[in-house]
């Protein structure tokens, strides 16, 4: 089936084209009628159109136009499984059936299963598929996805380590998850019911190759919530639940090059930062780098509103009274969507700075980056970051104007002026790189240059002790 799915485009740009949006995975679930709309029109000429229709928008679908895209074997097959239902001579699929980067992910659908059911098992919603794009992912030995849901996360990870887990609390979601890693050619990653780590204890027989990991996803329920809601958001009063039993495992589960890489919503409290709180819970000796890429900042109306969807006209006002109170009474200011990274970095980075959804994976740049900060108490030789389009110097080198190519505008959608120090040790590694860290004391100018990843490191073997 996944070979036929190839085969008729039905890729992340095909569904989006079929759907009429610029970016599928930001769509508006209410506007699923234009959607289904957008795939009739296309119908014709589009197989991919065909496939959105059913796998994505719970379209009723003719057996006529299925059949000579999937096949009979394949359609009997999904008849058997139950996963696709006859409803007034039409074909109905069950679920939802996603590409995602080069993979597919089955799940619980949106619309239909909204997720105020205990153990629905989450769609692949917009932080599925930025932690997708924004994780790194080097070739490791393991990798391990908490909050697995469908197992997307650990598909993903087991694409680039030797021995991938995915753990989740949901039962059902373990069976999908199961499924995915099966639909993706995955035999080495594997699915353990487990509230966080509970089940991973050093020597038990599944973890015995694994001593810790080099890679630990997250998309945990972070919702800040004052009643019960499903498991897959409901992430207590704070919103960070969940996410403190999994950062609080860090020091013991992180193996020392390896990174952390969450997506979220971070609560702002009155008078504590999410840096303080990752200090406390990591409670470690060793020296962290912490980073937060924030894309979207609410209020809290707009956060209680956001979160309303599932409530009846009538209990609305009563509903958002309740949500505000409890969160100022929480001494809670705002909530922001964040990717985090944590990482063991012997110089302490607390980096925070915001950025673009991006439309594809930005992986590869996320990982030189981290590199590159890595590197930095080490002592590097850095080169500009090939992906700089623009470097014009002004004023006798004194000033410098910095524009990303466009595939970076996630990352800085406009230029950039640099003056003093870091422009000075711009022109410096521009000009002599071999020599640059040896000439004076640049500390402050290259932390500048590296928290906005205007430098990486060039060559990580080049690597030499300060
Ligand atoms: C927001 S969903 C994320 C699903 C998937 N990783 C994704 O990105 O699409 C959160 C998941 O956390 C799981 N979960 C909630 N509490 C948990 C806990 N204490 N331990 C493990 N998993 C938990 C839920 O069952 C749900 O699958």
């Amino acid at each position: 089936m996944v070979d036929r799915l190839r085969e008729h485009g039905y890729t992340e740009n095909g569904v989006s084209q079929a759907m009429g949006v610029v970016e599928h995975s930001r769509r508006d679930w209410q506007g699923w009628p234009a959607h289904i709309r957008n795939c009739r029109r296309q119908m014709d000429t589009s197989p991919c159109a065909v496939l959105t229709a059913f796998f994505l928008i719970e379209g009723l679908l003719d057996r006529e136009l299925l059949m000579p895209l999937l096949g009979s074997e394949i359609l009997g097959a999904l008849h058997d499984l139950q996963w696709i239902v006859a409803v007034d001579g039409k074909l109905h699929f069950r679920y939802f059936l996603y590409p995602l980067l080069d993979s597919f992910i089955l799940t619980d659908g949106y619309s239909s299963n909204p997720p105020s059911n205990f153990d629905q098992v989450y769609h692949l919603g917009a932080d599925s598929h930025l932690l997708a794009r924004l994780a790194p992912r080097p070739k490791v030995h393991a990798s391990l996805d908490h909050c697995t849901g469908s197992g997307v996360h650990a598909v993903l990870g087991g694409a680039h380590s030797q021995h991938g887990f995915g753990l989740d609390i949901n039962p059902r979601a373990l069976q999908f998850a199961r499924l995915n890693a099966k639909l993706n050619r995955r035999p080495n990653v594997r699915f353990l019911e487990s509230d966080c780590y509970a089940v991973v204890t050093p020597g038990q027989q599944q973890f015995e190759d694994c001593p810790a990991f080099d890679l630990v996803t997250a998309n945990p329920p972070f919702v800040p919530t004052p009643e019960a809601l499903s498991l897959c958001r409901g992430g207590g009063l704070s919103g960070e639940e969940v996410t403190e039993k999994i950062i609080r495992g860090l020091p013991q589960m992180l193996s020392g090059d390896g990174i952390f890489s969450m997506i979220t919503n971070i609560p702002v409290f009155r008078n504590q930062t999410f840096f303080h709180r990752c200090e406390n819970w990591l409670d470690s000796s060793d020296s962290w780098g912490m980073v937060v890429l924030s894309n979207y900042v609410w209020s809290l109306e707009s956060y209680v509103l956001s979160h309303q969807r599932q409530v009846s006209h009538q209990d609305y006002g009563q509903h958002f009274e309740v949500w505000l109170d409890a969160y100022e009474g929480a001494e809670l200011e705002a909530v922001t969507s964040s990717q985090v990274y944590l990482f063991r970095s012997a110089h302490p980075w607390r980096i925070e700075r915001s950025y673009q959804y991006p439309n594809d994976s930005v992986s590869r740049f996320i990982e030189q980056w981290i590199v590159s900060l890595r590197s930095f108490a080490t002592g590097a030789r850095y080169r500009l970051h090939p992906g700089l389009d623009k470097v014009w110097w002004l004023d006798d080198h004194t000033r410098v104007y910095l524009e990303w190519a466009p595939e970076f505008s996630w990352w800085r959608s406009q230029g950039l002026w640099l003056e003093g120090p870091a422009a000075k040790a711009l022109a410096q590694i521009q000009s002599h790189p071999e020599n640059f860290a040896d000439q004076w004391d640049c500390s402050e100018a290259l932390d500048q240059l590296l928290q906005e990843h205007l430098l990486t490191v060039s060559d990580p073997s080049t690597i030499f002790c300060r």
